[in-house]
């Protein structure tokens, strides 16, 4: 279901997007509805929803179909992150699924812009990513393009793992570039991203976390939200 976008044209802002953005790829699939509605009652305004092919990375999660049924269950936005060899074949798959931002690698399309017009001429906010080991100096070039920019803090692939420290520098880069060049770039940082470390990633310069593993498994999610929210 089409959720209100702010307009496409040129950049806009994502609609005030909460600092924590739970990856749907750590819920479980056994009780999805439930893991879904307790995001919403713990007060987040997105959902992260992981997309592999076993190709481009060594997982395989899910596709459209599980997107349009997550669609057809909440009103939260919906922010995709395409880990796709060749993701330029699913922009409208996963619109018509009701993506609210499709992000993809810039690691598969080393000229990312035209990508993200299309993203956009499909009324969708545009986001591209880069994984650990990428010189963020590599995609700044390519940022005014986009809405979003996703620093990945682990290697893409699976939830659960430790958050890569190094990556910090390549967020404060991003940041500094972002102030200097007045863009409206919203920096979200994704991978091993927990309690302990949210301040220091959201300090370092991030809009927002993506968090899997340490939101599903956290005993108290509102109360986890709104520690992040004010820190
Ligand atoms: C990894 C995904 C991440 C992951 C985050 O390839 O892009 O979004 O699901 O999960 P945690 O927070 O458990 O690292
Ligand atoms: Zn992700």
């Amino acid at each position: 279901m089409r959720k209100p976008v702010a307009p496409v044209s040129g950049f806009c802002h994502i609609p005030a997007m909460s600092k924590v953005a739970p990856s749907v790829l750590a819920a479980d699939f056994t009780r999805l509805a439930e893991d879904i509605s307790s995001a919403e009652k713990a007060g987040v305004s997105l959902l992260h929803l992981d997309i592999m092919d076993g190709h481009f990375v060594p997982n395989i999660s899910f596709g459209p179909d599980i997107v349009k049924q997550i669609d057809g269950i909440t009103d939260l936005y919906l922010d995709v992150h395409l880990m796709l060899s060749e993701p330029e074949k699913y922009f409208e798959k996963f619109c018509d699924a009701g993506a609210n931002a499709i992000t993809f690698h810039l690691e598969v399309h080393p000229d990312p812009g035209k990508y993200a017009e299309q993203i956009h001429d499909l009324g969708v906010k545009a986001g591209i990513s880069i994984n650990p080991d990428m010189d963020i100096e590599k995609l700044l070039p390519h940022l005014h393009h986009f809405d979003l920019l996703l620093i990945m803090s682990v290697y893409p692939g699976f939830g659960g793992q430790k958050f890569i420290e190094s990556t910090l520098t390549s967020v404060s880069t991003a940041r500094s570039f972002i102030l200097e060049h007045s863009l409206r770039t919203e920096i979200m940082v994704d991978g091993g991203i927990n309690r302990q470390n949210a301040k220091s990633i959201i300090d370092a310069g991030a809009d927002s976390l993506v968090m899997g593993t340490a939101f599903f498994r956290d005993e108290d999610q509102a109360e986890l939200v709104r520690t992040i929210e004010n820190s």
